[in-house]
């Protein structure tokens, strides 16, 4: 304990005496210690309670031993009862081994040290865990039956990015560490287990009678992909190698939607090399899911609002796709190179979307995403608008902006403007190749630029420009901007409708897609009169659209406008949906008046129970903040 005590003490000394400089690589969102031990494989055996909203049971961690002398291994947990632990000196002999849980910090959770053994000192070592996970589990949300699509049965599922891995599972919670896993899952009978991992033995779609669901994981992962969705699920296989699992009744409409996902695949292997983690299965989350997707290996996590029937919010799983290579293969090595995977991802979610959908499309969903960027920039300060975000004593989760995204991607785009897409393609090609399987930081990354692409033609681009990208907040000047046309011929319809030249039925709206309508919508600034929103209304529908985004962007300019018809919507749209993007503006809007704040707290205190823990952690600051 002494030493335990000092060794905090000591990182609390560091930390002050580098107040001013980051150092590149250094994980300040995890306690473990990774230059003295690093657990390589993770094996669970766990039971699902969904009455007591408990996981319960044992996590064995192979360990490589780092440091020859290191005699504490620290891992991360948060809210969790360890009940247990053991040193394995072999399978049948198990020591029983002391250990201390440290203080809770608001963010962190709390260190779980563990004593070792002097003879404990060999290079692997395995260490067994018994423990079970608390309802309020940060990274669980464990979802009543009402709130599923079916109604029937209850739903569990993980969210383990950024650092909620820990609040289910005693690890080192750190994108630097990759480990392998295997695991057991007993959920009630009837119920399937699904993870980011293949199943063992069985096909996909194969249901378990005893409710023992296994899983391998053989390719070496970081923590935050560590998944686990249960429900009463069904299968619908909709390639070779892709298929969708959700609710009954969902899985046909989800299996249409997103019919195209092997063509996705096939056009990011064609660019950035071949797919490499076996099947790539979605699973559908019910609506509470706090965000669009999650790239969880082989199985990435999907909201159900981007099903509209249309196919036309499937950019989502171009992007979960994408990570496979940006993120998943090459991982950023702390949270804030979270740019490597997010921004790279957008570009590839880019580069698919024109191979499979046309540059039409391509172009519509840049400029949304331009416009979106421009938004927050002007909400930012400078010290988050810079691509490596400084997130020292911050949550990763209340500093989640788009500047990572976008920014990135647009980083990306001008360098494909200085040097040509198919070199850019190559590079990136060769990038995922050098660095599969490696978690890498920003600086990392700005030396294989260097000695990869920049060194290739020097005159392309200046040091000056890259260092502004890189370190200045904002966009810079000559960043290449897309354009899209068919935007264009929204704008002028929107000004001539609102000049009034035009009625509302005279818009050129017939044929107009997602995109057009939302990009119509968004541009409807500052006050509207509202016999212009219920002529609107009255020629579209657009209140009772079943079109998530469009209902967003509608929702927004009706609370703005103070446009009553639109609020039995805007209340049903936040008690059912539990999307952070889709709902968190909403509310702000809502917070903007008087009357506004009063009815936000109203609908927040219907909702709010059946939020997401991410979710409310978010929310509870915009509409319960005094
Ligand atoms: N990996 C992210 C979600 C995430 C990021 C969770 C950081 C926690 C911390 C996922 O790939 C993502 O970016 N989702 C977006 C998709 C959109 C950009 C197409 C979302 O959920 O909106
Ligand atoms: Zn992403």
């Amino acid at each position: 304990m002494k030493t335990f005590v000092a060794a905090l003490l000591l990182s609390a000394s560091f930390t002050a005496h580098s107040a001013d400089s980051i150092v590149s690589g250094r994980d300040y969102h995890s306690y473990a210690e990774p230059s003295a031990f690093r657990v390589k494989h993770l094996d669970l055996d766990l039971q699902a309670s969904f009455e007591e909203k408990r996981l319960s049971g044992v996590a064995d961690l192979t360990i490589a031993r780092i440091d020859p002398l290191a005699r504490k291994l620290v891992l991360d947990t948060r809210d969790l009862t360890i009940r247990r632990i053991w040193w394995m000196r072999s399978a049948t002999d198990l020591v029983p081994l002391r250990f201390t849980i440290g203080v809770r910090d608001p963010m962190l959770g709390a260190p779980l040290a563990i004593d070792l053994p002097a003879e404990a000192s060999t290079p692997e070592l395995e260490v067994r865990i018994s423990y079970q996970t608390r309802p309020e589990a940060s990274g669980l949300q464990w979802v009543a039956p009402a709130l599923t699509a079916n109604k029937t049965d209850p739903f569990l599922f993980t969210q383990s990015q950024a650092i909620h891995a820990r609040s289910w599972i005693p690890l080192q919670d750190s994108p630097q560490v990759r480990m392998t896993y295997s695991a057991t899952i007993h959920v009630p009978p009837g119920m399937r287990a699904v993870m980011s991992a293949q199943s063992t033995g069985d096909d996909p779609g194969a249901l378990q009678p005893n409710g023992i669901y296994k899983f391998d994981m053989p390719q070496a992962i970081p923590s935050y992909l560590i998944a686990l969705g249960v429900g009463r699920l069904e299968f619908r296989t909709t390639g070779p190698r892709t298929g969708v699992f959700a609710e009954s009744a969902l899985v046909d409409a989800a299996a249409k939607e997103f019919a195209e996902t092997e063509q996705m695949i096939q056009a990011s292997e064609k660019l950035f090399g071949p797919y490499r983690w076996g099947r790539y299965d979605l699973l559908i989350l019910p609506p509470s899911f706090p965000f669009g997707g999650m790239e969880n290996p082989r199985l990435s996590f999907i909201t159900p609002t981007v099903i509209a029937g249309d196919r036309s919010l499937t950019a989502l799983i171009a992007h979960e796709l994408a990570h496979s290579w940006s993120g998943n293969l090459v991982t950023n090595a702390t949270w804030r190179d979270l740019w490597l995977n997010e921004g790279f991802t957008v570009f590839l979610q880019g580069r698919i979307m024109l191979a499979v959908y046309g540059k039409q499309r391509e172009d519509m969903e840049e400029m949304l995403d331009l416009t979106t960027i421009r938004k927050e920039l002007a909400t930012l300060p400078p010290s988050d608008q810079v691509l490596a975000i400084d997130l020292r004593g911050r949550d990763p989760d209340d500093v989640f902006t788009q500047v990572p995204y976008i920014k990135g991607a647009l980083f990306i785009s001008w360098l494909a403007s200085r040097f040509g897409d198919a070199q850019i393609d190559k590079f990136l090609h060769d990038y995922f190749d050098k660095f599969a399987f490696q978690s890498i930081t920003t600086e990392d990354f700005r030396s294989y630029l260097e000695a990869n692409l920049l060194s290739q033609k020097p005159d392309a681009v200046k040091a000056a420009e890259i260092d502004e990208w890189m370190t200045a907040p904002g966009l810079p000047k000559y960043a290449v901007l897309p354009h899209s046309d068919a935007f264009e011929r929204v704008d002028a319809a929107r000004l001539d409708w609102l000049a009034g030249k035009i009625t509302a039925v005279q818009l050129p709206a017939k044929d107009w897609t997602t995109h057009e309508w939302v990009h119509f919508l968004d541009a409807l600034s500052g006050k509207v009169p509202t016999a212009k929103l219920a002529e609107l209304d009255a020629a579209f529908a657009v209140t009772a659209t079943g079109n998530s985004e469009i209902a967003f962007s509608w929702l927004r300019i009706a609370i703005r406008n103070d446009y009553q018809p639109a609020y039995p919507r805007l209340e049903s749209y936040l008690t059912t949906i539990g999307r952070r993007k889709l709902i968190k503006p909403l509310y702000e809007e809502l917070m903007k008046t008087p009357a506004g704040a009063a009815r936000a707290r109203a609908i927040y205190a219907q909702a709010r129970p059946n939020y997401h823990p991410i979710a409310t952690a978010t929310l509870d600051s915009i509409v319960l903040k005094r």
